[in-house]
């Protein structure tokens, strides 16, 4: 294990300072895992995170260019970079055994892929990913759209929380019970804002993005009137009145709104509200007279006939029956990924899944490679996610027009309930 000296602690004392976006486009962009100290409420906190920040750089390009990432692993563990919610190349899908091998220490791995949708998306390890992602290896990666909506800031705020041991340390110890329950819930919670600073009147577009291991954020947004535009990267056709936002692990929320005060990001499921961090408006602008647009819809393949329907069954957990699998969650009675995919699907089939919650818990189910439709009580399709969060007991169908080709993971973006057993995978032929 590396030595954490003082050189390195001081590195981290900027750390709070979100790093400039690398312009993906200008060259191409370099991951190394580093080690940073974190300052938090005046605390630090040791954690790891990429090219000397935590959370890593916020990479940006604009729709359909092509994105070059090098990871350079400068750890003395394996690792490898998942880039959630893009539909791309299944051997760009950073996901150990079904698209790649780890990267091993000193070795590196070159990233290439377009990126078909504008919208909010992220990059994070998939490996070891329970302690590489609470950790902090993770950061923003933005499509910018051709045409970007008329706002004065576009603003990143991803939510985290950390869980810290009696010293005030990153607690990386083994507790058993968070692999039955709700999983590795920090003690910690913060925001990081790409912005502090604004203005009363000026338009904000705020990607509101949750990288955590398991915590589900409950966000009310103050100081703020506005719409939701879209939810994990894909536009609303039409835009939402802004109310409480939930964010399961993985997901994406992003709001356009007109500043009137100070912006509060408020997480609202403890019993009294948590401020989470702040914009804060000196002097002002003239307010816009435009209604807020919904975004230009990306190009996505429409649902088809539905050619099978397939149960996901979450199981498992304090509380939950018994099941066939060896860790504590399960889907369809196995733990892990089965041998064979539980669904095999013909490019282009549209695939109806009915998720069942059997157990104690929510769950945030995330499919790699595509998004899919979230269903009304007809079978019609709502919005777009690529993960989608299934409350304790309850059941959901969600259509999926399987076209990206490869074998692709399905997963509870819980990460301690996947590490115990909550994934399985399907292919595309
Ligand atoms: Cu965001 Cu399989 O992960
Ligand atoms: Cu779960």
């Amino acid at each position: 294990m590396m030595n954490i000296n003082r050189r390195q602690l001081l590195i981290g004392l900027s750390a709070a300072a979100l790093p400039q976006p690398i312009l993906a486009a200008e060259s191409s962009v370099i991951l190394r895992p580093t080690r940073v100290g974190l300052s938090v409420n005046g605390r630090m906190i040791e954690m790891l995170g990429f090219n000397n920040s935590v959370p890593g750089p916020e990479i940006r390009l604009p729709q359909n260019d092509t994105l070059s990432a090098r990871l350079e692993n400068t750890l003395e563990e394996g690792t490898m970079i998942h880039w959630h919610g893009i539909r791309l190349p299944n051997t760009m899908d950073g996901v150990n055994v079904l698209t790649q091998d780890a990267v091993i220490p000193g070795g590196s791995f070159d990233y290439r892929f377009a990126v078909p949708d504008a919208g909010t998306f992220w990059y994070h390890s998939h490996y070891l990913s329970l302690d590489q992602v609470s950790r902090g290896m993770f950061g923003p990666l933005i499509v910018e759209e051709r045409n970007p909506p008329d706002v004065d800031q576009d603003i990143t705020i991803q939510l985290l929380d950390i869980l810290t041991d009696a010293e005030g340390n990153f607690d990386r110890a083994f507790h058993p019970a968070h692999y039955t329950t709700e999983g590795r819930l920090g003690d910690v919670m913060t925001a990081f804002s790409s912005s502090s600073q604004t203005r009363v009147g000026e338009r904000l577009r705020l990607r509101l993005i949750n990288p955590s291991v398991d915590r589900v954020f409950k966000i009310a947004l103050q100081g703020l009137s506005g719409v939701v535009v879209a939810l994990d990267g894909m536009p609303l056709a039409e835009p939402q009145l802004l109310s409480e936002l939930v964010l399961a692990p993985g997901q994406r929320v992003d709001v356009i709104g007109d500043v009137e005060a100070d912006v509060h990001v408020l997480e609202q499921s403890a019993s009294k509200p948590l401020l989470l961090t702040k914009i804060s408006p000196s002097g002002s602008r003239d307010e816009r007279q435009t209604a807020f647009a919904p975004l230009p819809p990306n190009r996505l393949p429409q649902p088809g006939r539905i050619t099978q329907s397939v149960d996901l069954v979450m199981q498992g957990g304090a509380g939950g029956k018994p099941h066939s699998g060896f860790g504590s969650w399960a889907l369809n009675d196995v733990s892990g990924l089965p041998r064979q995919p539980i669904i095999s699907a013909g490019r282009g089939e549209t695939v109806l899944i009915r998720l069942r919650n059997d157990t104690a818990f929510p769950h945030g189910i995330h499919l790699h490679g595509h998004h899919f439709w979230e269903t009304d009580e007809s079978q019609a399709p709502t919005v777009l996610r690529d993960t989608t969060l299934v409350e304790a007991g309850e059941s959901r169908e969600i259509l999926c027009v399987l076209d990206n080709p490869g074998a692709w993971l399905i997963h509870c973006h819980m990460l301690s309930h996947q590490e115990d057993g909550m994934a399985t995978w399907l292919l595309v032929a």
